[in-house]
């Protein structure tokens, strides 16, 4: 794959003005939701490709009430979208719209300089896209850009693509889904001079198209930003309310083998009296890296290790590499063999890739046969007392080896139909498994790449990152643009993978993230340790406030995954989401503050050497907690971070449940009936005030048939 240029109009074929020789619908399913399908020549004659895999994105247009919002008409080959406010969001251009060559497709559109353009999955660089020239396709980053490329620039593609897009224009939005998992590529409004001494080059800078498959695109429109965010996110299916636990904070590190790691883990953490809810395991604790075992020299008896650290609240996540290697009398990969699940070549012999365990095969997720074989694994493996998984290299990695021969559905279908959609599928079998060894417990699985709709089945965390702060500033853009594009459990590697961390970033990345939906600390093998203690007294003691932090904010966090699953909405928002409010906010605050629900705002230190920063709140009146004053929101101001507060901020008028101040060793200590809820109010408020606070057990599936608890609370002005 050349990532460094996507396909050009100027090589598609445009049917003439006023001819449009393609069959075409457009479907309005109601509420905001319309889809446009072409069917172009070459969709389904693509040599070997008789036997599509599936598709993995399972969207659901359906909502109960099906009023017609926004309105798009598609006239004798023009296509053009209205907002519900009758703005012409996205008109085709008149050059053309639809082109096609050899097996590509194209749709271009009339740029608008006020377009701003978010989303697109995993994306380096700023959270807004305009200029870019982008394709899907899921790559192991160090692998495929090299890792001084990953350290210091913008590699792209990443490892999750999901081709969403958020159009933006003003307080107006629409949602752009393109429904093909391939090389789907998007070019917003670059600049296309080779040298800016040249005349501009105008006109057909904003299309997207693929390079095969379906012309099938989803428009999302709405009132605003946050109306097509949360449709979006039911279109695409929203993830299934957390376990409590995988809210809490948890400790990695590549290197972590076993029982001892484990049970010092455990040990430091009560010492240090810190929280903690998650330790993991990386590759070393398998015998050989090889999936589905455990090191016979480092993790001999699992089932007991974890029982009892079980006991303590701690949960032990391991690392799934979907590599098996290929050593005969490994009864994985027997197993797998016979079982006809894993991916072939053009010879019809069993494709091989070089991972971590040497020579490897690949089970193929886009069969029922690789699917069920590995569902049965994980139900088995799961059973020694592994509360979740963490799914690596799944992008897919092959190590050395290129990709085109890896083919998929028994070796009928190319490389490129699947391979977005490698670790979606992966992610659905892995928990297809935890439910069958458990299905009273609430999956947890961490993902590194995926697709549309991966949010269904697993979190992802953003990749390799580096310990430099460029990297801490770095992600909250890429969680953001994640967040927008249907993934709501977010999170990077705190204090950074790659380098040694300073005692000063390690602290500020912790104060930075402890609000991110998924928050775990990890570092590679050769990386300076970078546990809490680690570094000075005082450096774990300020650590140990901002993991307790998150824990009193666990309430509040739990239940705006559960407004995530119920309505679509993302979990952390970018300031815009909440609209005319956040008008006059600075576009660089979009990318060093955000949101967590409506009511809380992060606003961290992302610089070293100091120890304030500006601030920009949206409009009303916001409290800090760490010096707990009222704010007024519009200007921008400097705020100096005290030496025992957190750069957060909570809005007026809201509702933060919240457990008691450093009330757990871990989320096992805690029970959501019992959370304080404090409405924050401004003295002077003239409005009343209605909130609801909802919870349920923080586990299992009770809430299915019994619904939410709900408490509400009343304050009227004094
Ligand atoms: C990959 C993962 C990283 C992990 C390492 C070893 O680089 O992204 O998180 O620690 O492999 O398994």
């Amino acid at each position: 794959m050349d990532f460094s240029k996507i396909p050009h109009p100027v090589n598609f074929k445009f049917p003439p003005q006023g001819t449009f020789p393609f069959t075409t619908e457009l479907k309005d399913f109601g509420n905001g939701i319309w889809r446009l399908r072409i069917r172009h020549d070459s969709e389904e004659t693509l040599p070997g490709e008789s036997n599509l895999p599936p598709d993995e994105a399972v969207l659901t247009p359906y909502f109960p009430s099906e009023n017609t919002i926004g309105n798009v008409r598609f006239e004798a080959g023009r296509l053009r979208v209205f907002s519900p406010q009758g703005t012409c969001l996205l008109e085709s251009a008149k050059e053309g719209f639809f082109g096609t060559a050899q097996n590509s497709w194209v749709m271009r559109f009339t740029p608008e300089q006020k377009n701003e353009f978010y989303g697109l999955g995993a994306k380096t660089g700023s959270l807004e896209k305009t200029g870019m020239r982008t394709q899907m396709w899921n790559v192991d980053a160090w692998g495929s850009h090299g890792v001084f490329a990953c350290r210091d620039g913008n590699p792209d593609p990443f490892y999750a693509n999901i081709p969403f897009l958020l159009l933006k224009r003003g307080h107006e939005a629409l949602g752009i889904l393109v429904h093909n998992p391939r090389a789907v590529f998007f070019s917003l409004n670059p600049d296309m001079r080779l040298h800016p001494s040249q005349e501009k080059v105008e006109g057909s800078s904003f299309y997207w198209g693929s390079t095969q498959g379906p012309a099938e695109i989803f428009l999302i429109t709405g009132q605003d930003v946050a109306s097509v965010l949360r449709r979006y996110g039911r279109l695409v299916g929203t993830t299934p309310r957390p376990p409590l636990w995988s809210l809490g904070y948890h400790q990695c590190r590549w290197g972590y083998s076993g029982t001892k790691d484990l049970e010092r883990l455990d040990f430091e953490m009560t010492k240090a009296g810190i929280p903690c809810d998650g330790l993991w395991l990386d590759i070393d604790s398998m015998d050989c890296y090889k999936v589905f075992t455990t090191n016979p020299k480092t993790f001999k008896n699992p089932e007991t290790t974890m029982a009892k650290l079980l006991k303590k609240g701690r949960h032990v996540v391991t690392i799934l590499d979907p590599g098996v290697r290929d050593e005969k009398g490994y009864s994985v990969r027997q197993s797998g063999v016979a079982q006809n699940a894993f991916c072939k070549n053009s010879n019809g012999d069993l494709y091989r890739g070089f991972v971590w365990p040497g020579a490897t095969l690949f089970p193929d997720f886009s069969t029922d046969k690789g699917k069920n074989w590995w569902k049965d694994q994980v139900c088995a493996f799961s059973k020694k007392g592994f509360s979740g998984f963490w799914l690596d290299m799944n992008d897919p990695s092959t190590g050395s080896v290129t990709q085109e021969e890896m083919l998929f559905n028994h070796g009928k279908a190319s490389h490129e139909t699947y391979h977005n959609q490698y670790a979606t599928g992966m992610a659905k079998a892995t928990r297809k498994g935890l439910l069958e060894s458990r299905p009273d417990t609430r999956p947890f699985l961490l993902s590194r790449s995926g697709s549309t709709g991966i949010g269904q089945y697993a979190a992802l965390w953003l990749g390799d990152n580096f310990s430099h702060w460029r990297h801490l500033k770095a992600s909250i853009p890429m969680a953001l643009g994640l967040s927008m594009s249907g993934v709501p459990f977010v999170g990077a590697d705190v204090g950074g993978f790659g380098d040694d961390v300073t005692e000063e970033l390690l602290v500020r990345w912790v104060e930075a993230a402890c609000l991110f939906p998924f928050f775990r600390i990890h570092s590679a093998k050769d990386a300076k340790e970078q546990e809490p203690w680690q570094f000075s007294k005082k450096a774990l003691a300020r650590i140990r406030e901002c993991i307790q932090f998150r824990y009193r904010m666990l309430p509040y966090l739990y239940e705006t995954f559960m407004e995530h699953e119920r309505t679509g909405a993302p979990v952390m928002r970018p300031l815009f989401y909440l609209g005319k409010a956040a008008a006059t906010i600075a576009p660089s605050h979009f990318e060093d503050e955000f949101l967590i629900g409506d009511n809380l705002l992060v606003a961290p230190i992302l610089e070293p050497k100091t120890q304030s920063r500006e601030v920009q709140l949206p409009k009303g009146d916001w409290f800090c907690l760490a010096d707990e004053k009222w704010y007024a929101g519009g200007k921008a101001f400097d705020w100096k971070l005290k030496p025992s507060g957190f750069p957060v901020f909570v809005r007026n008028g809201s509702l933060v449940p919240q457990f008691k101040k450093n009330c757990a060793t871990s989320t096992a200590d805690l029970d959501l009936s019992r959370a304080q809820l404090p409405l924050y109010i401004k003295p002077g408020f003239k409005k009343t005030v209605v909130q609801e606070y909802r919870y349920d057990e923080g586990e299992g599936f009770a809430y299915k048939t019994k619904g939410d608890t709900v408490i509400t609370l009343v304050a009227k002005p004094a």
